[in-house]
């Protein structure tokens, strides 16, 4: 296998012991993503809505998937041995090139082309578990912002303007839990606490940051979460503010970090990491007498909750059933002003959202599913390769088996789960049993084709991962 390249993206890249990118991913790769271009796609009304809700933000054209390793992580500060960095969890096309894991690859690039207050909405690529809520490929949103150091002392724009975003959240129905203690989050990164004005200045830039990201929530949220309410009330409950807790986390780019929860129908959803710009980003950016936040949002998980959408494989789904749902009644309109203002078309997808043109909230939808076709069972149990005793990597990670599901079945998969794990007594052979879950958001499947994937599964699982069927 010398002298081997992979194409992505219409460029040959080198291959190494590094490469694990699978055609089923490779053949999806677009230079921008295509969800949130897409008028009237559940991604898209998101999208707008937060640049509806944070209209002082630039919008940033998304770059590139395909970043180097230094970018995603290197110049963030993930240590060489951070589990994200791992072939196990990350797509490498080789040794230094990978696609992106998460929109803070961009960070760095963004700055250092002087934007100061943005957004860039990217999709992201992970390797992970099946079910209803993971998938290779989703979307993130990036924002940040970060003002000169004069604009934070006593005075300047950033006080002023926390204390009209407080006012706000003061007038609301909204109820803020912030016990978080600065040193476990971080605290203010070591560089401040040398320069006394700089410390005072992170902490503003905090209260900057909890402010913004409080009312971004109570704009996405609240509106939805009193339409949920009503009709509790109507039911004999009584009224509740939409809650909301502020808890400590843990970022190489961001210092202090922080989780935003929000209490949604009955359960804590974690819906953001953010955390105060980390001084050696704005260095590497070259900028400099800056200091500022950032945060990083998962846009399907959001749009999951807010429009009860079940699976996260419909949002690719191109059935007119799920599609139709999200498209409001003018949104042809929209659809023919928005590409006379930016001269694209939608459907080519290189513009972004535009605030303009687009309904001034969030449509109040809820998806109502159509009704699902059967699902198909089928398990694989098999002996786990015998670990060699030099190495101490683990002879077999579960994404690995993920991937091949993946790779052959695709969207047919609905989830797997481990079913049986044990250790022979004896040999000490590892065995696991996966219960793969068969099913098609769009038709039916018939046995004897499932039989066939599952024969092929069972068969890459042998030649690749050199499993021993029981
Ligand atoms: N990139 C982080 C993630 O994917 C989120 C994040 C963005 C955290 C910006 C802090 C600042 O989890």
């Amino acid at each position: 296998r010398s002298q081997q390249s992979i194409k992505v993206l219409d460029k040959e890249h080198a291959i190494d012991d590094y490469t694990n990118i699978p055609t089923s991913i490779n053949s999806r790769l677009q230079p921008e993503p295509r969800l949130p271009q897409t008028v009237s796609h559940p991604i898209n009304l998101l999208c707008n809505q937060i640049h509806r809700s944070m209209p002082e933000f630039e919008v940033i054209k998304p770059p590139s998937p395909v970043v180097t390793v230094e970018d995603n992580f290197g110049s963030l500060g993930f240590p060489e041995d951070h589990p994200g960095r791992s072939p196990t969890d990350t797509y490498y096309i080789n040794r230094s090139t990978c696609l992106r894991t998460h929109t803070s690859t961009h960070e760095v690039d963004t700055f250092s082309k002087g934007h100061t207050k943005w957004l860039l909405t990217a999709d992201v690529f992970r390797r992970d578990e099946i079910d209803a809520s993971h998938y290779p490929i989703f979307h993130q949103m990036e924002g940040a912002c970060v003002y000169d150091l004069s604009e934070y002392e006593e005075g300047g724009r950033v006080k002023r303007e926390c204390e009209e975003m407080e006012q706000r959240l003061k007038t609301s129905q909204i109820e803020i839990e912030d016990n978080v203690d600065i040193q476990e989050a971080g605290g203010y990164q070591p560089a401040h606490e040398q320069d006394p004005k700089k410390k005072v200045a992170a902490q503003l830039a905090m209260r900057h940051l909890k402010a913004s990201l409080n009312n971004l929530v109570l704009d996405l949220f609240s509106e939805r979460h009193a339409a949920d309410v009503a009709s509790e009330v109507a039911a004999g409950s009584t009224a509740e503010p939409l809650r909301v807790r502020w808890i400590s986390a843990s970022f190489p780019f961001t210092s202090p970090s922080f989780e935003i929860e929000v209490m949604f129908r009955g359960k804590w959803l974690e819906i953001l990491g953010c955390g105060v710009v980390m001084e050696r980003t704005l260095e590497n950016a070259k900028v400099t007498n800056k200091l500022g936040w950032a945060f990083g949002l998962g846009l399907e998980r959001i749009a999951m909750v807010l429009f009860q959408i079940p699976d996260i494989r419909l949002f690719w789904s191109q059935d007119p059933r799920f599609l139709s749902q999200f498209a409001s009644p003018k949104s042809s309109n929209d659809k023919k002003e928005h590409e006379s203002k930016t001269g694209v078309s939608s459907a080519g997808g290189a513009s972004v959202p535009d605030k303009t043109t687009s309904p001034s909230k969030l449509p109040l939808i809820t998806f109502k599913p159509y009704s699902r076709y059967p699902p198909c069972y089928k398990d694989v149990s098999f002996w786990l390769p015998t670990k060699s005793s030099t190495s101490n990597t683990p002879a077999l990670h579960e994404n690995d088996v993920f991937e091949v599901i993946r790779d052959i079945a695709g969207d047919l998969t609905e989830d797997v789960v481990l079913i049986d794990d044990f250790v022979h007594p004896k040999t000490q052979k590892q065995s696991k049993c996966f219960r793969i879950n068969y099913r098609s958001m769009d038709r039916n499947l018939e046995n004897e084709e499932v039989n066939q994937i599952h024969a092929k599964v069972t068969q890459r699982l042998v030649d690749d991962l050199k499993v021993e069927l029981r």
